[in-house]
């Protein structure tokens, strides 16, 4: 952002929209898999609220489906369509607000992308079910489907249909303001239906929505409709990661040209981040995860999931060669987070791969405004004690053992044993520990 003075610090307050966040460390959004069962509070307080307690500025509660039925992209994701039950996570924005935190929660609809067309138990259970399109779906998908890896059943939405899903995320962003969240955090990435609708490998639409930005426009008035001067933030992707047999997907000068219109029409905060157009590592870059693809307890999990054993060694093995594929830089968004904040002046949030608090400082002096951190608080739930008090670095090793097994059902959590011990070992010394903070995030 223009005028961030170049010793900008982690520990730094900064605003989003009209909300003053106390430092810029945020939480980026993961799955908690609360699902909307009697115990979805207690799912995300056992989850969200240690990192509020370590002191993290800003929560991002992982993807909600705006839907009620549809969309999700993985077992037990929680729906925000029903006021009643939104109503019901106030315990859990008081809970976060008491520590002087706030909290934002990311809306989302898989589109193409949802359980129906990936998850065979899923599909056994729901057997009418169809993904809500953008277009028809791309030649390689269509193929994969031919071969049996997928089941593409799309229904590709009409205008009138575009605009009624628009105005679901507006109706889900009242209900969440209304229960106190702080702010509303798109889903524009990770193969989503937002990324479907900015994608020309997804998207070959003949109505207005054909320029993906308008769908971002449409939801933006529905957000100001129902949930008034709300911070409005959405990751923005870009697509040149993506495998070399897509020819068609977003450039990085395409990408810092949405995001300069999506901040000058309104949006408070922007998350670049590099994605291919599909559902891969190139999202969670690191190792292959070879510990959860082993553990004898979750290979029932699997072949249920994917269809079966081979299905599963199949998944397991393009998952290995993602792991070698994408570059694993630490901090891989940042270059094209440099790029974005070029062109707009609202905040930009970095996040993939960060793990030092001394290179975060860097970052945050020359790339971006706020830093956001994904599986290390798989690992330390209350991280941010750490690294806003000192200068230290994240256990994560970003081995992936945490992500593969939420396939199954299983709630994100760190698996590798030598980093639950390291984080045992820093409990008892109480490194984690801090001292009470306010509601205005005083100390
Ligand atoms: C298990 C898991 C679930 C995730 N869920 C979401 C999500 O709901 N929404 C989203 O935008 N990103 C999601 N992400 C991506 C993270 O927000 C983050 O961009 C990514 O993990 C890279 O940051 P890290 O290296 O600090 O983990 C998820 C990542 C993981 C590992």
């Amino acid at each position: 952002m223009a005028g961030t003075p170049p010793e900008t610090r982690l520990s730094d307050p900064i605003r989003i929209g009209g909300v003053e966040l106390p430092n810029r460390l945020y939480r980026a959004p993961l799955l908690e898999c609360a699902g909307n069962g009697p115990d979805a509070v207690e799912t995300f307080l056992r989850e969200l609220e240690p990192a509020a307690e370590s002191g993290v500025g800003l929560i991002f509660q992982g993807a909600s489906i705006v839907t009620a039925e549809g969309g999700c992209a993985a077992p037990n994701m929680t729906r925000l369509h029903d006021p009643a039950f939104v109503d019901g996570l106030s315990a859990l924005t008081d809970r976060i607000h008491d520590h002087g935190s706030r909290i934002f929660v990311q809306l989302a609809h898989g589109g193409l992308r949802s359980m129906s067309m990936w998850h065979s138990e899923y599909r056994e259970r729901h057997p009418d079910a169809v993904q809500q399109a953008v277009s028809r779906p791309p030649l390689q998908l269509r193929l994969a489907d031919r071969a049996g890896f997928v089941d593409l059943r799309p229904h590709v939405m009409s205008t009138a249909e575009v605009y009624e899903l628009a105005e679901a995320f507006g109706r889900a962003a009242g209900y969440a303001t209304d229960a106190g969240y702080d702010g509303i955090h798109l889903s524009g990435a990770n193969m989503g239906i937002i990324q479907q609708f900015l994608s020309p490998y997804y998207n070959d639409r003949d109505d207005e929505f054909a320029d993906g930005v308008q769908f971002l426009l449409a939801v933006r008035d529905a957000v100001r409709e129902q949930a008034g001067n709300v911070p409005l933030v959405t990751k923005v992707p870009v697509e040149s990661p993506s495998p070399p047999f897509v020819r068609t997907h977003l450039t990085r000068e395409e990408s810092v040209e949405i995001a300069r219109r999506l901040a000058s029409a309104g949006y408070d905060a922007l998350v670049p981040v590099e994605v291919s157009v599909y559902w891969d590592m190139s999202v969670i870059r690191g190792k292959f995860p070879a510990r959860a693809w082993a553990a004898a307890s979750l290979q029932e999990g699997y072949a249920t999931a994917f269809g079966g054993p081979w299905r599963a060694r199949t998944v397991k093995w393009l998952n290995r060669l993602e792991s070698r594929w994408y570059d694993r830089e630490p901090g891989w968004n940042a270059d094209f987070c440099r790029a974005v904040r070029e062109v707009v002046d609202v905040p930009v949030l970095c996040e993939g791969g960060l793990r030092e608090r001394a290179h975060c400082d860097r970052l945050l002096g020359e790339s971006c405004d706020l830093v956001g951190m994904g599986r290390p608080f798989y690992a330390e739930p209350r991280l941010g004690a750490r690294l806003l008090d000192g200068d230290e670095r994240a256990l994560c090793e970003s081995c992936n053992n945490c992500t593969v097994p939420q396939a199954t059902g299983e709630p994100g959590r760190c698996r590798t044993p030598a980093i639950v011990r390291q984080r045992a070992r820093l409990e008892k010394d109480g490194v984690y520990e801090r001292p009470h903070r306010t509601e205005s995030g005083d100390h």
